[in-house]
């Protein structure tokens, strides 16, 4: 069988379309309670949904305003579905909408934020959309950081949902809010590189 188009790859992650032979891994992260904690489907999560879902994700057409699309997020070392990332254009803004997840045996490595800040550089350095914004529960301190790490600042309150948002070309992390001028931030708050895409090329 053909590879899966690719979209997107990191040093350690490609972001591809999704393939029929991933629905068993999305299947065992999805029906996890932890993972489906803040997000928008029901745990217990079935097979069939899982067989149903990624089958929709494979006929979807990339990038079609109005719509998610899911895309597979795999290790370059590894092959294997190890999370995924949904986009939604809007249909008449310049603006993007993301969801994420990472199966938990993979959490705390980096990966969440380095397949969203190469999601976020293809929209909007290659095609150059404005903003990428994404809504995450004030209690989800995990998806908080990688959107942190991801250059994602946060803009409004929707509830128990924060709204977070990245315009293109600014690196609004660096704006000092008392205004006195911006700090050198080019690196994470923890020192490490943040995660970047080389190659540019369905939801929640
Ligand atoms: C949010 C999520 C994708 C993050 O994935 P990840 O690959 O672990 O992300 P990162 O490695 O970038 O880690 C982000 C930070 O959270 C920390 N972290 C990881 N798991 C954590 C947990 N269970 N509780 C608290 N912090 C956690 C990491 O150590 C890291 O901290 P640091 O910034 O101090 O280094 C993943 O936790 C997940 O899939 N959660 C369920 C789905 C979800 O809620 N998605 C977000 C919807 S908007």
């Amino acid at each position: 069988m053909s590879r899966p188009v690719e979209i997107v790859r990191t040093d350690r992650l490609i972001i591809r379309r999704f393939a029929l032979d991933d629905a068993a891994a999305f299947h065992r992260y999805r029906d996890d309670p932890e993972v489906a904690r803040y997000q928008g489907w029901d745990s217990p999560y079935s097979r069939q949904q899982a067989d149903a879902h990624v089958a929709d994700f494979v006929a979807a057409p990339v990038f079609n305003p109005g719509d998610w699309t899911q895309l597979a997020i795999e290790r370059v070392v590894a092959p294997g579905l190890i999370g995924d990332i949904g986009i939604r254009l809007e249909p008449i803004e310049p603006t993007a909408e993301l969801g994420f997840t990472i199966a938990r045996e993979h959490w705390g490595n980096g990966y969440g934020r380095e397949a969203l800040n190469a999601v976020a550089e293809l929209l909007l350095d290659d095609i150059e959309l404005e903003r990428v914004v994404a809504f995450t529960h004030r209690a989800n301190l995990s998806s908080i950081k990688s959107l942190h790490h991801a250059k994602l600042v946060p803009i409004a309150v929707d509830g128990d949902e924060i709204v977070y948002y990245r315009p293109r070309g600014e690196d609004l992390r660096q704006r000092d809010p008392r205004g006195h001028g911006a700090r050198d931030r080019a690196q994470g708050d923890d020192g490490r590189e943040e995660g970047s895409s080389t190659t540019p090329n369905d939801p929640q």
